[in-house]
């Protein structure tokens, strides 16, 4: 089952966010591993999104563009604010803290406007396309990072659930996970 383009992009934030958490619980020693992890993740997800999904988006929706170039800039901003982190040498739970807050606020404003607008703007087959693209890119981007494992999750029943609501499925609530993913693929 391909998850399409807005299942896997909030799917990659869930996985941002537990590493935030992560780091938040690590002891010294350990947090720098995992902020390098989450640099390679959080800029193959940004890369991703600017090569493939708000293109499309902008193609789809062109009143989107102004938001859209908000959320490239909050991309530069993340990555500036965590670099800051990084490099100092004091006072790093506040600087993470404020990335962390910069990459919630960019990640709600994605899945509250940037991704139901995606939604809304192309066909399902094609956000299915995208989200081949914008997965095959982020990993691409995370191997020349070395990070090469990257288990894909298991599609959950709420993001079936959501895509069958989207192609507006009927009898979707009574379905099981099984005949929510065949009717979504069949859409
Ligand atoms: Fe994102
Ligand atoms: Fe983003």
């Amino acid at each position: 089952m391909t998850r399409d383009a807005v299942s896997l992009i909030k799917a990659d934030h869930r996985v941002l966010e537990r590493l935030f958490e992560q780091v938040k619980q690590a002891e010294p020693e350990d947090r720098m591993r995992l902020v390098t992890e989450i640099e390679a993740r959080l800029n193959a997800h940004s890369r991703a999104e600017e090569e493939h999904v708000y293109p499309a988006l902008i193609a789809a929706d062109p009143d989107e563009r102004g938001e859209v170039h908000h959320g490239a800039e909050e991309h530069l901003e993340a990555e500036e604010l965590l670099t800051k982190a990084k490099e100092s040498t004091l006072n790093f739970t506040g600087k993470f803290q404020k990335f962390v807050d910069a990459v919630a606020h960019h990640i709600e404003e994605e899945e509250t406007d940037l991704l139901p607008a995606l939604r809304k703007a192309v066909a399902a087959a094609e956000l299915r396309r995208l989200g081949e693209q914008f997965d095959q890119a982020r990993r691409a981007h995370l191997a020349e990072a070395g990070i090469q494992a990257d288990v894909p999750e298991q599609v959950t029943k709420e993001e079936l659930y959501e895509q069958a609501k989207a192609a507006d499925i009927p009898g979707r609530s009574s379905m099981t996970k099984d005949q929510l993913a065949e009717a979504v693929r069949k859409s």
